[in-house]
């Protein structure tokens, strides 16, 4: 099965609210954007943004340059209905993150929960090579990523987990500055605990 179809099917079987990951309010991303110092004029991309509700308080905040990326049209279309007229405001682009051709660059690059899938080294290094491309100089990537004690699979793939440190190195030293981590125990609809480790780093030039 495709990557695409795999994450289509996922966001076709399960309302959005039910799905492991479901998020009401995204706490520590809102605080560690306040202290990366975005305003509503920093441009934006949600990586892998999927149906989740950080677009909603962005745009409840005034953010101007949303951008909301993800592989599942399905998802996307979630978001885009729940905010009504308010998704007008936002650019939608449904893509494979490491295929895609974002149209500008980035103050600030938000991703909860899609690198850790990436556990092929190669996917990795495009990754972070589409980050760096992606982002201005300066500019800050806030990335969650299940913890060193977080799980190990998540929706039927297996996951990468990481310390901070880790996520760095693996992202690329000499290209960013860990600026701030932070340890969430997110607790998914049906009551489990999962360790998330959230991780902001700057981009610097190399
Ligand atoms: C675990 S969910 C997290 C969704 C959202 N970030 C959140 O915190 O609620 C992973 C999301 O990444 C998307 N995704 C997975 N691999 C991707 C890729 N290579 N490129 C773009 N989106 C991807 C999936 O469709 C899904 O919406």
């Amino acid at each position: 099965m495709t990557r695409k179809t795999h994450w289509e099917r996922i966001h076709t079987a399960k309302e959005p609210q039910d799905l492991t990951w479901y998020q009401e309010a995204p706490t520590v991303t809102l605080e560690m954007l306040e202290s990366a110092g975005a305003t509503p004029q920093s441009p934006l991309i949600d990586v892998g943004g999927g149906a989740a509700r950080l677009v909603d308080h962005l745009v409840a905040n005034g953010y101007e340059n949303v951008t909301v990326l993800d592989i599942s049209s399905v998802a996307l279309d979630q978001s885009r209905k729940r905010l009504g007229s308010a998704s007008e405001t936002v650019q939608w682009i449904v893509a494979d993150v490491l295929e895609a051709d974002l149209p500008q660059a980035y103050e600030v690059w938000h991703d909860r929960a899609v690198f850790h899938f990436l556990t092929d080294p190669d996917e990795r290094r495009r990754y972070a090579s589409k980050l760096y491309g992606a982002l201005t100089l300066g500019g800050h990537a806030i990335i969650t990523t299940f913890a060193e004690d977080g799980p190990e699979k998540c929706s039927g793939l297996p996951c990468a987990r990481y310390s901070p440190k880790a996520l760095h190195a693996e992202l690329g030293a000499g290209r960013f500055r860990l600026v701030d981590s932070a340890r969430e125990t997110h607790v998914t609809p049906k009551g489990q605990e999962q360790r998330f480790q959230y991780s902001m780093l700057q981009k610097v030039p190399c």
